[in-house]
């Protein structure tokens, strides 16, 4: 083997090569047969270089390169010189370049590929490409994604290493978290009945290691969730996981404000808004209908009550006397919409709860509108000063209850965003949210259900508003957005035993259910527990930002399917009946499936 020991990667020769004698190793990309010159371009992970045969100079190796196929291993010596005037390839780092071939080996065939490994036309079924992902990987785009994700986290390692922080593992075997999500269990051999979970997150594991005064802790974390995968959801996905003693939810923000730039600065070009924008939830519900807001763009919501206050317009009127809100967006050039978009548009906003949807157009020639008849000219225009609307443009406006109010707006307002052409490529708008609510009423089950995560600190100077009026108490919690998508959320802890109990009591979580679930944090609290707070983005979210990957599942190396599927491995699968008798377990298959 040693005899094929590499000199060089291919895609690392220049110019000033020509001349040297090197030995390369790598995967035949594409072979092309000249009527005599057989030309191989050879790949590894650099890059691709092309490597000629020549009948005359080296007939054996010629011989060799006569019967390789796409994705053979080769091992060739032979000597860089360059191209031909006219031959050469701009396009390729190497193009000036090539290898005239003394000896080849093939150090391994390939069957016939299940797709060409290529990344122009990629036009390849998604599950071809996750059923044979090695393959896949090979694509220079695909090594491009994970080295850049091996970069991200090692910068991360770097700048929190240099803070004092230490990275500690936390076990994957543990016991129910609660992060809103469904477990994933694992049975246990040794004690009938008993299951381990897997965590969704190490959020009390990382609590413990403050009470044991571990002070800066981070961890680039596996987390496991059983549920509904989206485009930027897996089970199983990396967190960076960070936790501090003794600070301020400002220590928190800046930290982690100025790692992200760093980071995002270290590898790529992308522009940010700097320093990073904060917004309330309030404040991000009103101007936007949403707490994951995409500032690349305006289009505020306006709210249009105060201008309503007093109009008679029957569909305005009765929203307003319910304790509902009128509001508005300006879609910049709607004016040309035709009633065919109209229709369209309002088909959009009833998908997301809109019973209808109000449009006025400010034509050349005056105003369109389906409601203009009920409106005064002075509404209408005091809601074109309210939105400033010019002409040619439209406003969009929804009357109902302010949850619904915000959602179509703020869906409308995304929307219009895309189909604008508002959003700028290359920029990460991040921004931090703050202040939101500490619970929020779950219509459904009749109780208060945490925002973020029961172990969450009220705002200290709304304490006592948590026996009064729990939905007015602010936590001290946070989330980073970054193009409308969340991307990190953490928050100063509760670290006194009396508030946790006070808000396990809130949430509605009995004696015995607080002490089987959560009696092990609630006794450490006890034992000199500090003041503690942290948070944890999303790593793979973070590189589809750096990427412009819509899905997830091409930034991670081995991803589940859309329906949670390991389509290389073929997981999940059943296993055999020893094991589940080990496991103390017995399968009862839904009634449709039995048989299948
Ligand atoms: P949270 O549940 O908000 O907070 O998660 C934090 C961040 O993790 C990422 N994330 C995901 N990424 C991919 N697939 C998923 N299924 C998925 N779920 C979450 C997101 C998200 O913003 N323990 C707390 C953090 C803390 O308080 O310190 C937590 O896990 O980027």
């Amino acid at each position: 083997m040693q005899r094929w020991k590499r000199t060089h990667f291919c895609g690392t020769l220049r110019p000033e090569h020509i001349g040297q004698q090197v030995i390369l190793n790598g995967w035949v990309h594409r072979s092309r047969d000249h009527g005599g010159l057989i030309f191989i371009d050879l790949r590894d992970r650099s890059g691709l270089v092309q490597v000629v045969f020549d009948p005359s100079t080296a007939p054996q190796a010629h011989a060799v390169a006569e019967t390789v196929r796409a994705e053979y291993v080769l091992a060739v010596e032979g000597t860089v010189r360059r191209r031909p005037e006219g031959l050469e390839n701009p396009k390729l780092a190497t193009g000036e370049i090539e290898v005239l071939v003394s000896d080849v080996e093939v150090l391994n065939t390939c069957r016939p590929l299940p797709f060409q490994i290529s990344d122009e036309n990629l036009n390849v079924d998604e599950s071809l490409r996750l059923r044979y992902r090695y393959l896949d990987l090979r694509r220079p785009e695909m090594f491009y994604r994970l080295e850049l994700r091996h970069k991200v986290v090692n910068l991360i390692r770097q700048f929190l290493n240099e803070r004092g922080f230490i990275e500690v593992e936390t076990p994957i075997l543990i016991k129910s978290t609660p992060e809103g999500a469904r477990d994933y269990l694992v049975p246990s051999r040794l004690y009938p009945g008993h299951f381990y979970a897997l965590p969704q997150s190490p959020q009390q594991l990382k609590q413990l290691l403050m009470v044991a005064g571990v002070e800066r802790y981070y961890q680039i974390a596996k987390c496991f969730r059983d549920e509904d995968t989206r485009a930027d959801r897996q089970p199983e996905f990396t967190q960076l996981d960070l936790e501090m003693s003794f600070v301020e939810q400002e220590d928190i923000l800046q930290l982690i404000e100025e790692l992200t730039v760093f980071v995002v600065e270290s590898v790529s070009s992308k522009k940010m808004i700097k320093p990073w924008p904060r917004l309330t939830y309030d404040e991000a519900m009103a101007r936007y209908g949403t707490d994951k807001p995409d500032l690349r763009f305006g289009l505020e919501l306006v709210d249009l009550s105060p201008v309503l206050a007093n109009t008679q317009a029957q569909i305005f009127r009765s929203v307003l006397d319910n304790g509902g809100q009128v509001k508005a967006i300006r879609i910049p050039g709607g004016a040309q919409y035709s009633r065919k978009d109209l229709d369209e548009i309002t088909e959009f906003a009833r998908r997301f709860g809109a019973k209808g949807l109000a449009t006025i157009q400010w034509m050349e020639t005056g105003v369109r509108s389906p409601i203009a008849k009920f409106l005064t000219g002075e509404e209408i225009a005091s809601i074109r000063h309210a939105t400033e609307a010019q002409e040619g443009d439209m406003v969009a406006i929804v009357a109902d209850q302010p949850k619904v109010v915000a959602n179509v707006l703020s869906r409308l307002r995304n929307e219009f965003g895309k189909r604008l052409g508002l959003l700028d490529p290359n920029m990460l708008a991040f921004c931090w949210i703050v202040d939101f609510p500490l619970v929020e009423w779950n219509e459904e089950e009749g109780r208060w259900d945490p925002m973020h995560h029961p172990f969450t600190m009220p705002h200290p100077e709304d304490l006592p508003l948590l026996d009064t009026d729990p939905a007015r108490v602010r936590a001290s919690c946070y989330d980073v957005v970054c193009n409308g998508v969340e991307w990190a959320s953490g928050s100063i802890r509760i670290h006194r035993r009396d508030i946790q109990q006070k808000v396990f009591r809130l949430l509605n979580y009995s004696e015995e259910e607080t002490q089987a679930r959560f009696g092990h944090m609630l006794e450490a609290f006890e034992y000199g527990a500090p003041p503690h707070g942290g948070i944890a983005p999303g790593i793979d979210r973070l590189v589809m930002f750096l990427t412009d990957d819509e899905n997830i599942r091409e930034v991670i190396a081995f991803p589940k399917t859309a329906t949670a599927q390991d389509l290389l491995f073929g997981a999940p699968a059943p296993v055999d009946e020893k094991q589940l008798r080990e496991l103390h377990l017995r399968v009862v298959l839904p009634e449709q499936k039995k048989g299948a």
